[in-house]
């Protein structure tokens, strides 16, 4: 036999060496989910070992994950109310511009990605606004996200995440960051969202679930993958900064097609019925605690650059050691 693979396997140095893939601390984006109110932080019971927070109790979040060397996050807010037009979205003094301020008061170097969205923020819960027949309205819906974006900007935030999947968003969100003087302000663009039933833990934590209907009429169908190809160009082409898959786990084909045509750095969303899966089979004692860096690898493997994900605490332990 000349060829004998195993050589490279005999020991764990020559394991080392040739390591194709390794995840960074640097690769990870954790998400906080904000509230209003005072002393909160409480589990979700969806999201095991995740928390709602009030403001006040940011700062020793904020300080943990400085510990641990995670200077990324991404902010979701649950706001107290809800109407038709989402209009606490872009209330400068909303949950989310509030805790974007809070948390670079705590630390300036902490670097926030906020979710653009409406559907937490409508008492219908969809992702924009609505016709009378209740369907989401693409044109109207992108003033609102635009508005949703440059508050979030005037409040501190280095990248704005829309998660709509309305057409033209990146557009006209680049065009409105522009006009009020944030040019240095990234979009990361939710660019290929499917209608997935993994993202169930989130609605739940968010209260964020529609009230009728899907979201099938503006998020991807989980089987199309040259539809994805097709986003991601159209995102390029209305000037975002960074791409985005979502899902991950059971999409690591498209998050290689998006990477192999694309030259943007790639994002993957490691979403929360993914993460609840697994973060209950170790609870159970089901699967081993290394389950989790091998999921989380195999989504940079398969090309994501950056990935968003519950277990950003979880990896940088094992990464620490
Ligand atoms: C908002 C949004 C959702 C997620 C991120 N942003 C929910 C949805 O589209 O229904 C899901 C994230 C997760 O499941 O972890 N539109």
């Amino acid at each position: 036999m000349l060829r004998r693979p195993r050589r490279l396997r005999a020991s764990s140095a020559i394991r080392d060496l040739v390591r194709e893939t390794v995840l960074n601390i640097n690769d990870l984006i954790y998400p906080i989910f904000v509230v209003e109110g005072e002393n909160i932080k409480e589990e979700i019971p969806s999201l095991p070992e995740v928390y709602h927070f009030s403001l006040d109790k940011l700062e020793d979040e904020i300080k943990e994950l400085n510990e641990l060397g995670i200077q990324h996050v991404i902010l979701f807010g649950i706001p107290d109310e809800k109407d038709p037009f989402g209009k606490e979205a872009y209330n400068d003094e909303g949950i989310v511009q509030k805790a974007i301020r809070k948390i670079k008061e705590i630390d300036p170097n902490m670097c926030v990605t906020t979710d653009v969205c409406m559907c937490q923020y409508t008492s219908h819960g969809h992702c924009g606004i609505l016709t009378e027949k209740g369907y989401v309205d693409n044109d109207e819906t992108l003033g609102y996200l635009t508005k949703i974006a440059v508050s979030h900007a005037k409040a501190g935030a280095d990248m704005v995440a829309p998660s709509d999947m309305m057409d033209g968003r990146i557009q006209a969100m680049r065009e409105g960051l522009d006009a009020a003087g944030f040019e240095t302000v990234a979009i990361m663009s939710y660019s290929v969202k499917y209608a997935s039933s993994f993202y169930g833990p989130f609605r739940d934590a968010a209260g964020s679930a529609p009230s009728f209907g899907d979201r099938k009429t503006y998020q991807m169908d989980p089987a199309n993958s040259n539809e994805a190809l097709i986003e991601a160009e159209l995102d390029v082409l209305e000037g975002a900064d960074m791409l985005m898959v979502k899902p991950a786990l059971s999409y690591l084909d498209v998050i290689r097609r998006v990477k192999d045509n694309f030259d943007l750095p790639l994002v993957a969303y490691n979403v929360s019925g993914e993460y609840s899966m697994l973060k209950l089979a170790v609870k159970e004692g089901l699967l081993s605690e290394d389950a989790i860096y091998e999921a989380v690898m195999s989504i940079k493997r398969a090309g994501a650059d950056i990935i968003i994900t519950y277990f950003a605490k979880d990896i940088a332990k094992k990464i620490r050691g």
